[in-house]
């Protein structure tokens, strides 16, 4: 069965919604509850502009999170510099871009491969298993196993945006593909990015993915239904596949 990283970001963004004049919803306590319903890993975006996340919860989630910490960053070297205080379990690198709502795009490793390359190293060696957030793009992978990164998180978001029965399927074919090279490279692999209770359905069957990360569905769900339950929901879709 994969496994569930549950990203809590967006119970931050409910907190930073009055300006920072507010402590809560806490993420610390969402991830708690999220860890007692079977979330496998908690996941936290560290952003430059601290839209959300900030680096006290960071702190704190290392000190609480029973599961794994996955944290989140661009490649820039404050960035590495928290993460290697803080020594979260993964780091997983994206791109990001100050303006953008979300992630938007996976990280272009044919453009920032020695970047990319001298940061995965610095985190390997410091002993933090490193994944690389990326297109589902042949090429992409390929350069993720040439610089030795631990594990791949294919993105999921063309794919869950999709708005015509040609597109989505295309787009999913993109994403076996993916899976299938990655997990013949050895690379661990992951996905992520839009994923919501109906979208999970479609990678029945597709064994290569090793651990899918969520945020944004999931805690929209907690707002109604509580965050016990909509990670329990999500585990048994996933259970299902
Ligand atoms: N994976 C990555 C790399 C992301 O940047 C995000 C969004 O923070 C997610 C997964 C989760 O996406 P969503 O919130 O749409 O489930």
């Amino acid at each position: 069965m994969a496994q569930l990283a549950v990203n809590v970001d967006h119970v931050a963004t409910l907190r930073q919604a009055r300006g920072g004049s507010t402590n809560y919803p806490e993420p610390v306590a969402a991830a708690v509850a999220a860890e007692t319903a079977g979330a496998d890993g908690i996941v936290v975006h560290l952003r430059e502009d601290r839209r959300h996340i900030n680096e006290r919860d960071v702190r704190l989630l290392r000190k609480i999170v029973l599961s794994k910490l996955i944290l989140e960053m661009g490649a820039t070297s404050e960035m590495l510099g928290i993460a290697l205080d803080i020594k979260p379990d993964c780091v997983t690198l994206v791109p990001e871009k100050r303006e953008e709502l979300t992630t938007e795009g996976g990280l272009d490793l044919i453009t920032h491969e020695n970047h990319i390359r001298e940061a995965v190293s610095t985190l390997k060696n410091s002993g933090i298993a490193v994944c690389i957030f990326i297109d589902p793009d042949l090429d992409q992978i390929k350069v993720a196993h040439k610089i030795d990164a631990d594990m791949i998180e294919i993105h999921t978001g063309a794919f869950c945006d999709a708005i015509t029965d040609i597109q989505r399927q295309k787009e999913f074919d993109r994403i076996i593909n993916s899976a299938k090279i990655g997990s013949k490279l050895k690379l661990e692999v992951n996905a992520g990015h839009g994923i919501c209770y109906n979208s999970i359905k479609a990678f029945a069957g597709l064994n290569e993915i090793n651990e899918f990360s969520i945020g944004h569905s999931i805690i929209s769900r907690a707002l109604l239904t509580g965050m016990e339950q909509a990670v329990r929901d999500m585990k048994e879709l996933i259970f299902r596949l």
